[in-house]
């Protein structure tokens, strides 16, 4: 197999993370070239690909200024970084792997999506669920026509109570202005996977949600700027001292002895006085109620789809797991899902419950449940079918995959952002009916 050369365009969390595709998948790919401001993570990049130093650059912009070096660019900057770079970096002649959000605008999206076209590139965006162990399952079985035909599907994205305070009150995420609003930021990925799911359009759609917890007006009494000054963070479970430093037992550096996230993003390779120090210092040391945050803490959306099929959305930041939980209700049964499973729980009206086990063999890294480690399977499987021309893969005639599922390319993405943008309107609107047809 012909070894796929990748660029990375932001070596944080998500670009570190696909990086990784080159152990997990021996010589099918290989990086060749990253770019990023923080120069700790170039040097990290450098160690971990054996990159030598006129293929590390110190920002995208200035990597993009050089005639193109590898098959494909991962752009995987922060989200309103996203249209400039993959413009760019489509110009310059590489496929992309682009991380969603596909950009924070309409506009913006429209405009890459356009740009692939006229050069015949393939852009295939991270909604990294497409490819889950969980979500190819249950559309299987929907498919294979287990619970007769679908008629509704209920979702809800539990965010927990952590995560919400790490990402979306604290940390990238916390500004609509700086990043995007909630429902284009952390449920692009459910509105896309849910009308793929049912295989129906969406019609129309209305939402209602709010920013209601995290807000100056809720902080303790006697509560102080930082974790670390507060005199009343042993009540308070958004407490950044218990979560990053000491305490919790799962994602504290001195209890949980733990180095990956969430810690890992407030410094590189992580020890207890680079925590100290960011908790002092940085954004995630800050209280939960004062960080200046507006993005939604709960949100839902109805959306009714082809054929009478409807499907209710919640995300929720006030729930003690991160994880998703969804019902399917067909004429002949129902499934019941939860991601943190291994398993999903058929239900047939006549007949036993069972359960039924996941894919999951091979996987070997990533998260999202296995969906990143199978994305980039299915990534190299696709890209295995290009022409070479000039010593990088062109396009040729395989725009468009044929394998079942298939990979996900920008055109087919385009439809759950036009719903995202569909459903902070209604919101704002006040649950005002967004008419689609998508
Ligand atoms: N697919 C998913 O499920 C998923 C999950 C989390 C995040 N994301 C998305 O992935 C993207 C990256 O998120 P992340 O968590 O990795 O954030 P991150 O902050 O860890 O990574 C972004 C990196 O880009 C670098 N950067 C900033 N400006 C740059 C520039 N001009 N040139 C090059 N590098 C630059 C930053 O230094 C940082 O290392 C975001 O768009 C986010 O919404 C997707």
């Amino acid at each position: 197999m012909r070894t796929l050369t990748v660029a990375v365009c932001g070596y944080g969390n998500r670009g570190s993370i696909y990086a990784t595709g080159e152990s997990w998948f021996g010589s099918a790919m290989k990086v060749v070239a990253a770019a990023d401001i923080r120069p700790e993570r170039l040097a990290l990049a450098k160690e971990r690909h054996h990159l030598p130093d006129d293929r590390l650059f110190a920002s995208g912009e200035e990597m993009l200024q050089k005639p193109r070096m590898a098959d494909l660019m991962v752009i995987s900057t922060q989200d309103q970084q996203h249209c400039a770079h993959a413009i760019a970096a489509l110009e310059q002649g590489y496929h992309l792997l682009l991380e969603k959000p596909i950009s924070t605008t309409l506009e913006n999206c429209l405009a890459i999506a356009k740009k692939a076209k006229e050069v015949h590139r393939t852009v295939l965006v991270c909604h990294v669920l497409r490819y889950s162990p969980l979500y190819t399952k249950l559309r299987e079985m929907i498919r294979e026509g287990k619970v007769g035909d679908v008629y509704a599907v209920d979702q809800i994205e539990n965010v927990g109570y952590y995560h919400m305070a790490h990402s979306f009150v604290r940390g990238n995420w916390h500004s609509k202005e700086e990043s995007a609003p909630m429902i284009l930021a952390k449920s692009c990925h459910d509105l896309d996977i849910l009308p793929w799911l049912v295989g129906k359009k969406v019609k129309r759609l209305s939402s209602f949600g709010h920013l209601s917890h995290f807000t100056s007006e809720h902080a303790p009494a006697g509560s102080a700027e930082r974790c670390l000054d507060c005199a009343v963070r042993m009540n308070c479970p958004y407490d950044a001292v218990h979560l990053y430093y000491e305490g919790n037992p799962e994602f504290s550096i001195k209890t949980a002895h733990n180095t990956e996230w969430p810690v890992n993003v407030l410094c590189t390779e992580p020890t207890e006085e680079k925590v100290l120090d960011a908790l002092r210092f940085g954004p995630y040391g800050q209280c939960a109620y004062r960080c200046h945050n507006d993005v939604v803490d709960h949100q839902t959306v109805n959306l009714e789809c082809e054929d009478d099929v409807t499907i209710t959305f919640s995300m929720v930041a006030f729930t003690d797991r991160c994880t998703r939980t969804i019902q399917i209700m067909g004429t002949r049964g129902q499934i019941n899902a939860d991601m943190d499973n291994d398993y999903v729980t058929y239900r047939p009206f006549k007949g036993e419950p069972v359960q039924v086990p996941l894919d999951t063999a091979g996987i070997q890294g990533g998260s999202h449940g296995g969906s990143d480690y199978r994305m980039m399977e299915a990534l190299l499987d696709h890209f295995a079918q290009y022409p070479e021309a000039n010593g990088f893969l062109d396009a040729g005639d395989v725009l468009v995959p044929e394998v079942d599922p298939p990979v996900c390319v920008i055109d087919d993405t385009l439809r759950s952002h036009i719903a995202c943008f569909a459903a902070e309107d209604s919101r704002l609107e006040h649950g005002k009916l967004m008419e689609l047809n998508l």
